[in-house]
């Protein structure tokens, strides 16, 4: 069995004296464990973190370096020792207007940069009221994702299970997994089979092993549940397809 993923994503959270929780996260054998702690921490955190734990950001611009007052390169969190990048996640899109075609320019600066890249995608729950889950992660795909796989990972996160509590059930993440697998094969080719699939959207430590436990579900993007180490490690221990 292939490696899990467990990403946390500590969005606008975290001080300096957090950087104990980063400090205290050990990764597990079968578990790779990332960590995308808000820009303040990032070089912090790198310093703190144990080996087999990688420091990220949670954004980037697209251009390397420039007059765009209060944003950071892919090259600067390069610079710092992150390690990967999310990119078009469900909060940027909505709070500031990211377009598919915005993502796609931040994945390729990532990707310039040396990161690996967290594309971000997912439905509202409007849209998945009026059936049009699959079409609307189709078109985020379609218009986010560069022409190479190479260091690509996928985060689907329905927004509507995002902070919520609530999450969509077994069927439904497995139904959309293999959708978005189908899509990496069409537009990859065999490529397409080593992206990894995450699922993000109310992980927590009770729910994990049923939500990662689905066919083509390959790890998982944690908000709320990755703030302490406590409850991070608890999703990936339940996350590990090969305990002990
Ligand atoms: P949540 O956030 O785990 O707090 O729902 C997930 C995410 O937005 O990545």
């Amino acid at each position: 069995m292939t490696k899990r993923l467990v990403v946390g994503n500590w969005k606008m959270n975290g001080v300096t004296a957090s950087l104990g929780e980063i400090a205290g996260m050990d990764a597990l054998a079968g578990v790779d464990l990332w960590v995308a702690p808000p820009f303040t921490l990032v070089g912090g955190a790198v310093a703190v973190a144990r080996d087999g734990v990688r420091i990220g950001g949670q954004d980037c611009h697209h251009a390397v370096s420039g007059a765009h007052t209060g944003c950071i390169s892919a090259a600067m969190l390069a610079d710092l020792g992150a390690a990967f990048v999310i990119v078009g996640h469900s909060e940027r899109r909505s709070d500031q207007g990211e377009t598919d075609a915005e993502v796609r320019a931040k994945v390729l600066a990532a990707r310039a940069a040396g990161l690996d890249v967290i594309v971000c995608v997912g439905e509202s729950e409007a849209q998945r009221d009026a059936g049009t889950a699959e079409a609307v992660v189709d078109g985020q795909l379609g218009g986010s994702l560069p022409g190479t796989a190479d260091g690509l990972v996928i985060a689907y996160e329905p927004v509507w299970a995002i902070g919520t509590g609530r999450t969509p059930s077994s069927a439904e993440v497995s139904a959309m997994h293999s959708f978005i697998r189908t899509r990496l094969l069409a537009l990859f080719g065999a490529a397409g089979q080593g992206i990894a699939i995450l699922y993000g959207g109310s992980v927590k430590p009770d729910n994990a092993a049923v939500l990662l436990g689905q066919a083509d579900v390959g790890g998982a993007l944690v908000g709320g549940a990755s703030l302490t180490a406590a409850s991070f490690l608890a999703i990936a221990a339940a996350a590990n397809p090969s305990p002990g």
